[in-house]
């Protein structure tokens, strides 16, 4: 298939494209800079330089191409966020980023869109229940300051699956890591990021899995559907205390919940918060996925010989 992918030349776009290459797929990723472009170029795709923000500028760019598939894999994180107002682009790339891409998608004729989600749409509290599948409640509103994120996440979900003529596919990760060993060493050095006594899970996902995923996704995923992405879960500090030993850093601070919320008043809801399993049973039915990676220690023992 020829695929347009915004986000192409994010942390999941690298580990995407040659994924999708060696499928034997064809890439046109868009980019908002040159060099992005020529960097994309030169892993052969083709690249197109826009801002799917800017929905007039990103129609005229997409003019004349043609795909069968739309991927949305955008998102404003490049530094980690640590304020929920630091999800706010990110949640305009979620709305208006889809909105604008699916014009695009029926400009270009694609008949596919697959837009990125993630787990903790699931809700930002104890799951009780077992692992959580793909028809529970999602991105509903918690009366949490997370709120717009579930409002994000639900609005580019609705709109892939409701736009006719589009088969609309939503890939709901878990926690993205393996790809950022260097950032992570250089965070962890620094005792940027501390872990709190909180001993509730959350998913996880190797950014490698992560793409192998969503390759099947856009070959064999059912229209309508979303698809938890998640290899076992793990506790933040089991998470970081891991990375830490596979990258020779040192061990993260332990902070109580109470000082971790105000030093860290974002991440601290997801680790202080939230305890949650996701099935991924849909996955392996429907696109014969598994992770490479079903660990974090084999995750980060890949990512540090690197
Ligand atoms: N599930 C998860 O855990 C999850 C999900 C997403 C990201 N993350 C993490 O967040 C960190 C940062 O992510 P990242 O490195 O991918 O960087 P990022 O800064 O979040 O950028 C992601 C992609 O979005 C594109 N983009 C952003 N705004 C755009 C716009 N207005 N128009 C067109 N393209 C736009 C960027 O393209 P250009 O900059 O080239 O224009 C880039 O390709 C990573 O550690 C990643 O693992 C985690």
């Amino acid at each position: 298939m020829r695929v347009l992918l915004a986000g192409a030349s994010g942390t999941l776009g690298r580990a995407l494209v040659p994924q999708l290459l060696a499928a034997g797929h064809e890439v046109v990723g868009i980019t908002r800079s040159k060099p992005s472009a020529d960097r994309l170029r030169a892993r052969g795709a083709e690249a197109i330089v826009a801002d799917v923000l800017d929905r007039d500028a990103l129609l005229a760019a997409v003019r004349g191409q043609r795909a069968d598939a739309v991927m949305n894999q955008l998102t404003a994180l490049s530094t980690p966020p640590l304020r929920y107002e630091s999800m706010r682009m990110t949640n305009r790339l979620r709305e208006e980023g889809t909105a604008n891409l699916l014009e695009a998608a029926s400009l270009v004729g694609a008949r596919r869109a697959l837009t990125q989600s993630i787990v903790f749409g699931y809700g930002y509290r104890r799951h009780h229940s077992g692992p959580v599948d793909e028809t529970a409640p999602f991105g509903v509103p918690e009366q949490l300051p997370v709120d717009p994120i579930h409002a994000a996440l639900a609005s580019t979900e609705r709109q892939v699956f409701s736009t006719p003529g589009i088969e609309g596919i939503a890939l709901r990760y878990g926690l993205f890591y393996g790809l950022d060993g260097r950032e992570m060493q250089r965070m962890l050095r620094r005792r940027m990021l501390p872990v709190s006594t909180w001993e509730g899970v959350v998913p996880l996902v190797h950014h490698e899995d992560a793409a192998s995923a969503t390759v099947a996704a856009l070959e064999r995923g059912v229209p309508g559907h979303a698809y938890n992405v998640a290899a076992a879960p793990a506790s933040w500090r089991h998470h970081l205390e891991t990375a830490a030993r596979a990258l020779g850093a040192p061990a993260p601070l332990v902070l109580p919940p109470w000082l971790l919320r105000i030093a860290l008043p974002y991440p601290a809801e997801l680790m202080t918060r939230m305890d949650l399993r996701v099935s991924t049973e849909r996955a392996a039915r429907e696109l014969g996925w598994t992770p490479r990676y079903p660990t974090v220690e084999e995750g980060w023992a890949a990512a540090a010989g690197r």
